[in-house]
């Protein structure tokens, strides 16, 4: 799969010249912030996709009122985040990875919780115990140490032009959610046509950052600590669930209630 050359790269190697080139041809390197995450953060994404909620989410059993408080929780994140970017827009660190057009989730998070909670969906909504911290540490790193930025933008935003089409799709069959896309605007990128090639720029303007490498170590401690609070709050919501009656969306015929439910 991946294939390492001795030849050097042009601009001069920091890692004894070993040269890694990928299935797209994209060359690797071992120190640039973009490989450092992808591997840092492994075990924490594996960790996110195996919990019980995700499982259950891909599995198309999805609860409406369970999608609702996610999308009022990511909600109060992206608020956070993008405050904080909008705040550190001109910061050397922020501001190459400032894709405010493209990225900015937060209006169509508001799109659709007005579809879901209708016109006061503002007083229907309210910070979990779960959001808290995550949306405390954003605002604590915008505040005092920006470049951490960089961890909670990659977590977010590289996650959700990975598995977010997917994931559309699942939640539109499982919710029977309108085919205009009501309800999900957040996984519609409109200003993005190819959310690879938007990935690769991402990717390419990280790795221009001009860091050291301590610096790197901690975005990528950064970036699996938002992994974590992403997982907080997943498992925050799975208990809610198993605490609340409704008929899961997409039951077999023939199958109880309380089988289903059970996982059966
Ligand atoms: C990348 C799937 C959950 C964050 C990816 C990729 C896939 C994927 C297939 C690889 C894309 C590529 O190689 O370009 C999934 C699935 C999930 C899930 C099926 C379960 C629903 C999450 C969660 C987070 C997350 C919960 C964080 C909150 C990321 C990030 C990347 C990524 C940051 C980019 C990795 C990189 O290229 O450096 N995901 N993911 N994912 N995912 Fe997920």
């Amino acid at each position: 799969e991946t294939k390492v050359t001795s030849e050097p790269k042009s601009n001069g190697m920091t890692n004894g010249g070993a040269r890694i080139v990928d299935d797209d041809d994209d060359v690797l390197c071992p120190t640039d912030l973009s490989e450092m995450l992808a591997e840092g953060t492994k075990e924490a994404h594996d960790r996110a996709e195996n919990c019980q909620l995700v499982k259950d989410f891909l599995r198309g059993r999805i609860k409406k009122e369970l999608f609702k408080r996610g999308t009022a929780a990511l909600y109060f994140v992206y608020s956070a985040m993008e405050e904080e970017f909008e705040k550190n827009r001109e910061h050397p660190h922020i501001a190459p990875i400032y894709f405010p057009t493209e990225l900015y989730r937060r209006e169509a998070l508001a799109r659709d919780l007005e579809y879901f909670y209708g016109e006061d969906w503002e007083s229907q909504i309210s910070l979990s115990a779960a959001t808290k911290p995550y949306v405390e540490r954003i605002h604590k790193v915008g505040d005092k140490d920006p470049v951490l930025l960089v961890g909670h933008s990659y977590t977010r935003y590289m996650g959700d032009l990975s598995g977010g089409q997917i994931l559309k799709k699942v939640a539109q069959r499982a919710l029977k959610l309108p085919a205009t896309g009501e309800g999900l605007n957040f996984y519609q990128f409109e200003d993005i046509h190819r959310h690879k090639g938007f990935k690769q720029l991402y990717r390419s303007r990280m790795n221009e950052l001009e860091l050291d490498t301590e610096t790197k170590e901690r975005i990528v401690d950064e970036s699996n600590l938002a992994f974590g609070f992403n997982l907080m709050i997943f498992t925050e919501i799975e208990e809610i669930g198993r605490n609340i009656k409704e008929e899961v969306q997409d039951t077999g015929i023939g199958h109880s209630h309380a089988e289903i439910m059970e996982g059966g």
